[in-house]
């Protein structure tokens, strides 16, 4: 689909959404996932499901604790299942952690019915979001976060690059964004949304 939005910068691409049954966003840590979400499920009058709470509810422990007592390989695993549970759901809007879509294949292997959407952040921007909830960010707990932020976008950006829709978080007020994707959603739609 032709990017309706390039001659302002973002770049939404892919296939359209209609007929979806459920939207996955992805993106960076900072990047307004879990601050895009909520607005956009009550929009649609849809469910927001963060996918780090559901791990965190699952596991009965924060994410930090998981990191901290059973390495990243097994927060990756719990999340994954989680992810697996929750991509069968129709009506919803799932927040995804920074690092789910970035293993091969993964992007490519959603459910039918899920529309995926990039949330561009820069690291700097991202860091500035980020401030203060350290503790809460594992992977950002170095003595250097920037330099580490740069490092682990450039090698997650291909993975983000496979969502349908891509938009510029740097921008726009979550509210602005929000109505941006609802304008697209409603074009692109068969069946109109439910409000
Ligand atoms: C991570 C991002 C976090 C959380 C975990 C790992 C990542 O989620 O899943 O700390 O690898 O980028 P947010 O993107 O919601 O901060």
């Amino acid at each position: 689909m032709p990017s309706s939005d390039a001659q302002d910068g973002d770049s939404e691409v892919g296939e359209p959404a209609a007929g979806f049954r459920r939207i996955l966003l992805v993106g960076f840590m900072g990047s307004g996932k879990s601050t895009i979400g909520p607005l956009l499920a009550r929009e649609l009058s849809w469910r927001f499901v963060d996918l780090d709470e559901a791990v965190e509810r699952t596991a009965g422990r924060s994410i930090p604790e998981i990191f901290r007592e059973d390495g990243e390989a097994a927060f990756r695993e719990m999340e994954a299942g989680e992810a697996e549970r929750q991509l069968v759901e129709d009506g919803v809007v799932l927040a995804s952690g920074g690092g789910w879509p970035c293993f091969p294949g993964r992007m490519e292997a959603l459910p039918e019915g899920t529309l995926s959407i990039w949330l561009e952040v820069p690291p700097e921007v991202a860091l500035e979001r980020t401030t203060g909830d350290e503790a809460e960010r594992p992977l950002l707990t170095v003595p250097d976060p920037l330099r580490r932020a740069k490092e682990l976008l450039a090698a997650r950006e291909p993975y983000y690059r496979a969502a349908h829709w891509w938009v510029d978080t740097a921008r726009r007020t979550p509210e602005e964004l929000v109505k941006r994707l609802i304008e697209n959603l409603r074009r692109d739609l068969e069946r109109p949304l439910r409000d």
